[in-house]
This record gives structure tokens, sequence and C-alpha cells, in this order.
């Protein structure tokens, strides 16, 4: 029998987040949502899966994402994906639910998993978290300002510092066109020289060329041409105007002129966010403008702009740095110690009690001797042992003991919740 058994291991680019990592996951996203309700976004929740066809249309056919890196498979007669990111699927939904119609100006925020597949390294997982803002239906440039703002702010509070916005305009329209013409004349001598998949997006979707991480291309992107250099006089306007808010606020940005993200729904503003420390892979945050992508998706022509933390590479960040974030205690408050033999109903029904009461408490189920319960407790990382013998029982009481402190009380069984929070609380 032994023989036939064999053990799993969670996939490749995946990983379990057991209870201690939740403890950090919860600070991370308690942050993320704490900045992004007192700005007014609200949380959404979007599907996991969603049509195929909506990420080629959004992300783009000719982009890594799309080209590459989707867990796609056929149920009936739908191909479907596992979203590779979220946008496109808060925008699906807001369409679906109506907003556009009804109250088109949201702010969005939603934190969750992705999957790409790409080549597991460090920073880079198959599924990985992101906290996604969105704010929909205008073209306002203090939300591109607010959304930047909120993101630097997430690393900030969570003690990273010395990070990096880096900006750049992509243009819309006309300029992106003119742009687009003088990227193709530019790359169109060298083009034979680059690799396969530079030659065909070439053809494609010429901007995307620029995305080849190969070095031999990259060498012959050196002095492409900057999109700045093409942008229309309202488009110029609308990124001055973002970057004045920005340092209206204190925050700095670069401009990057190489900055163009690897998803094809940007226009205008697009941003990053880099831990220059962490090298090729830097990048905590990338966003931008997507003015067109609810038309695109069936809706009317409306702004928006938003962007992703990965959870991944803020992580890195933190433990580069030696920040611990303050974890929530997930471990139970109380252990209830049974004090004698025969009380296994009677501790059953006082942890109960006790949790009704709002305690969060557990015991042993074990059959272990009062000393070794007493270990179990302090082992376990429980602030309280909840002591009860036949005495305890008898006068309604129970011995409260801080394990922190070594102090030791015998309370009424109807007082252990508030007992339990004032001294946790004077602490
Ligand atoms: P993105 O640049 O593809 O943008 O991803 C945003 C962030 O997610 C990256 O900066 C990185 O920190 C993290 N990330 C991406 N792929 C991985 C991976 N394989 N493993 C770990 N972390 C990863 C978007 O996804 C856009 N939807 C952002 C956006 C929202 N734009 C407008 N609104």
């Amino acid at each position: 029998m032994a023989k036939d058994r064999r053990t799993y291991q969670v996939p490749r680019g995946f990983r379990d987040l057991l209870p201690d990592d939740v403890a950090v996951w919860q600070v991370l996203e308690a942050t993320a949502a704490g900045l992004a309700r007192r700005r007014g976004y609200r949380e959404i929740r979007p599907a996991l899966l969603e049509e195929t066809d909506l990420f080629t249309r959004s992300v783009g056919e000719v982009t890594d994402i799309v080209e590459k890196e989707m867990f796609s498979f056929a149920r009936g007669k739908t191909a479907v994906s596992l979203r590779p990111e979220g946008t496109a699927g808060i925008v699906r939904a807001y369409l679906e639910g109506g907003f556009a119609k009804t109250r088109p100006i949201q702010r969005f925020f939603h934190i969750g998993p992705m999957f790409r597949y790409e080549r597991p390294q460090k920073g880079r997982e198959r599924m990985f978290t992101q906290f996604d803002v969105e704010a929909l239906g205008s073209t306002d440039p203090r939300l591109d300002a607010e959304v930047i703002h909120m993101a630097a702010l997430f690393f900030e509070e969570l003690g990273i510092h010395g990070l990096e916005v880096r900006v750049n305009s992509m243009g819309d329209g006309g300029d992106r066109d003119a742009y687009r013409d003088a990227v193709r004349a530019f790359l169109a001598p060298t083009i034979a020289a680059h690799c396969d998949l530079c030659r065909s997006r070439f053809e494609r979707n010429v901007l995307r060329v620029l995305d080849c991480k190969n070095p031999k291309c990259q060498e012959l992107h050196a002095g492409a041409p900057a999109i700045l250099d093409f942008l229309s006089d309202e488009n110029r306007a609308h990124f001055e105007e973002v970057r004045t808010l920005l340092s209206a606020l204190g925050r700095e940005t670069v401009i990057d002129t190489g900055l163009v993200r690897g998803l094809d729904y940007y226009t205008r503003t697009v941003f990053e966010v880099h831990y220059p420390a962490m090298g090729a892979r830097s990048a905590l945050c990338g966003g931008g403008r997507y003015d067109h992508l609810i038309r695109e998706l069936g809706g009317p022509d409306l702004g928006a702009v938003g962007c992703a933390i990965g959870f991944t590479g803020t992580l890195i960040a933190l433990e580069e740095l030696g920040v611990k974030p303050q974890a929530v205690a997930s471990v139970a408050d109380g252990y209830v110690v049974a004090a004698g033999d025969d009380l296994d109903a009677e501790v059953f029904a006082l942890a109960e009690e006790l949790r009704a009461q709002g305690v969060s408490v557990v015991y042993d189920v074990e059959g272990k001797s009062v000393k070794a319960q007493m270990k179990g407790a302090n082992a376990g990382g429980h602030r309280f042992a909840l002591v009860v013998g036949s005495t305890e029982l008898e006068r309604g009481t129970v011995q409260v003991k801080d394990l922190d402190a070594g102090e030791q009380s015998e309370v009424a069984r109807g007082d252990v919740a508030a007992t339990i929070a004032r001294i946790a609380g004077s602490a």
C-alpha cells in the first residue's frame, strides 16, 4: 500500500499562502484597502475567468501576455482564460453592471490573483496577487495624479522608500499614428537583424518590437524615436498637468521616454513605480490611462485610468530593506485548559460560550496532562490560558492566566471576554 503513495507539490510558479504568510498578506491588503477607501474607491471582485477574446481585444493580440502567457482552455463552445490582469475584467463588469449608463464615474479597487504562464524566477510567478485601482468614466488629469500618488503611498506606508515613479505619455489618435510611422521608419533598416518575434511584430504591431527583451534587439533600439516629441498640444498639456498636480503633492516623477508598457490599451499617461535596487525586474507597479477601452468593449466613449501593484515584488522589496510588516495575529487568544479528568464536555461547552462572547479559543484534543496543556498554550503562541477544574465549574468561574505577564486571576465566566480585552488593551 504505502509503496503506491506519492506526494504532491504545488505546481511550478504557484505557491500556497500558509497562515503566517496570510498574516503578512493581510497587512498588505489592509494598507491597500485603507488607501483606496479613503479616496472613495469601492471594492469590486470580478470573475477569475473570462472569455479569451476579452483579453485579445483589450490587452492586444500581439503582446507577450496574449501570445505566450495565458492559461487558456475551451469549455463547451467558448474559449476561456484565467485572467492575466484585472483591468479588462473590471471594465467588462462595469459595462455589464450598467454603470456606464447610470453613474459613469466610478472608482473601483480589487485585490486578487492573476495568472500568467511566465518562466518562474525571482519576482515572477505564474499566480500572483495584484492590488488594482481603476478610476473609470473621466479623462480628468487629477485622476491620473490621484492613482499615481496612491500607488506610491502604498509602498511608503509599508516602509518602502527610495522608489522611482517613471512617467511617459503614449499620446493618442493622430500623434500615436505619427509616432508609429516614425518607429517603423527607424526600425526598417535594421529589422532583418532582429529576432523572429521582432520581425513578425514589425508587420503586426510595430510598437511592440520595442518590448523585446533580447539584448541584441535592445541594442538596435537605442536612439529610437521618443513619443513625447510627437504629442499634440492637448496631450502634452494633459501630461504636464498630471506632473504639475503630483509636484504640488511633493511627488517627484522621472520622465522615461522608453516606457511603453506591454499592453495595448494605453493612451496618454503611462507610469511605473520602480525599486531601482531590484535591477531588471524592478517594476513594482504599472499603469496608465486607457481612454478607448470602454468603447472598444462595447460601451460609450469614456476615459479611464488605473494601475496594478504586484504583491510579489512588494514583499521582495520589504525583505531587502529588512522591513517586517506588523503581521496581524492569527493565533487564537485563549487556550482552554482542563484541570482535571473527564472534563471534555465541559471544556467543549465553555469554549463555545467564550466564542459566543467574541473570544477566540482552542482546547486540547489529545488528552494531555494539565502541565502539557499549559506547555501547549505557551508553545502555540496563545496569550491566555483559561483554566477550568471542578472548583471553577462549581463557582461558575475561569482562571484567566496572562501568559505574557505570568499573572492570573479568577473571573466569572461571563466576564472572561471583558477581562481579556482589558488586559490585552492595556498592554
Ligand atoms: P502590468 O505591468 O502587467 O500591468 O502588471 C502590474 C504589476 O504586476 C507589475 O508591475 C508587477 O509588479 C506585477 N506582475 C506582473 N506580472 C507578474 C508576475 N508574473 N509575477 C509577479 N508579479 C507580476 C497590468 O497588469 C495592468 N492591468 C495595470 C493597469 C491597471 N493598468 C491600468 N489599470
